[in-house]
């Protein structure tokens, strides 16, 4: 029986007096007990607060990504060995900003191939985070275009394989995917419950062929895309989903605790 997940992803948001406001609402509201495994990812400048602030409680600090090589000139880089040190139990790999792939882009078209993610360097930095023992949670999603143009599956697979080239079942169980239509990300739009519903079982299937039948058993599933209180319970109930990434909701612990209590 897999136990639920729920992530928040605070992205660039919170200060260290914030994270830490909002951390203490969140230990108030959400019960110690729960049975429902909890994350939070805010930035790298923030994780030793959060993480000192989880301490006594069970639930998980993460990052939002790391860079593959543990040390050396890389400037403006953050290794495993680095998020180990402060504590970090999980980290986002491959999200689609990272990938520089947006819902609703802001940005100059111009400047997307700053974030040169790849399936190769998601695939180092996975590596990178199974030596340090930090669980991966490996995003993957279509653009609407590529949803539009029936690519859907396909573009998955893809990113999959490419995530996982090299990397054993074994090595991954206790690893994470993460399904995040690119389209559904800060849009408000979420992918309807049966829809998400068939692409994680696609994902579970994909993960048998790539990975083994008893990992792909053991990997938790998450959707993520404009997840809230009102659509969580419906999403987390399809058998395949194993909880949620959480964004935008996880910013505000009211809404957040509502979402980690409907896993
Ligand atoms: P959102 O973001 O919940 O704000 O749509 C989800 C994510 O990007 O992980």
């Amino acid at each position: 029986m897999r136990k639920k997940l729920v992530v928040g992803n605070w992205k660039m948001n919170m200060t260290r007096s914030e994270a830490s406001a909002a951390i203490e609402s969140l230990l108030l509201l959400i019960e110690p007990t729960t049975e429902v495994e909890l994350a939070i990812c805010p930035t790298y400048l923030t994780i030793e607060t959060v993480a000192q602030q989880f301490r006594r409680s069970r639930f998980h600090v993460g990052a939002q990504d790391v860079f593959w090589m543990p040390s050396g000139a890389f400037t403006g880089s953050v290794s495993a060995v680095m998020l180990k040190d402060m504590g970090c139990h999980f980290c986002i790999v491959g999200h689609s900003e990272t990938r520089g792939r947006f819902g609703k882009l802001e940005i100059p078209e111009s400047t997307v191939s700053y974030f040169a993610e790849t399936d190769e360097t998601v695939n180092l930095k996975i590596k990178a985070l199974l030596f340090q023992s930090i669980h991966p949670i490996l995003c993957v999603g279509e653009t609407l275009a590529e949803r539009e143009a029936g690519r859907t599956d396909e573009v998955i697979q893809a990113q999959l394989k490419g995530a996982l080239q090299g990397i054993e079942g074994a090595e991954f169980r206790d690893g994470v995917v993460a399904y995040e239509p690119v389209w559904a990300i800060g849009t408000g739009k979420t992918c309807d419950s049966a829809e998400a519903s068939r692409v994680c079982s696609m994902i579970r299937k994909a993960l048998t062929d790539i990975l083994d039948e008893d990992a792909a058993q053991a990997i938790r599933i998450l959707y993520g895309g404009s997840v809230k209180s009102g659509n969580a319970e419906e999403l987390f109930s399809q058998p395949d989903i194993d909880g949620g990434l959480v964004g935008g909701a996880s910013l505000v612990a009211e809404e957040f605790s509502k979402i980690v209590r409907s896993a």
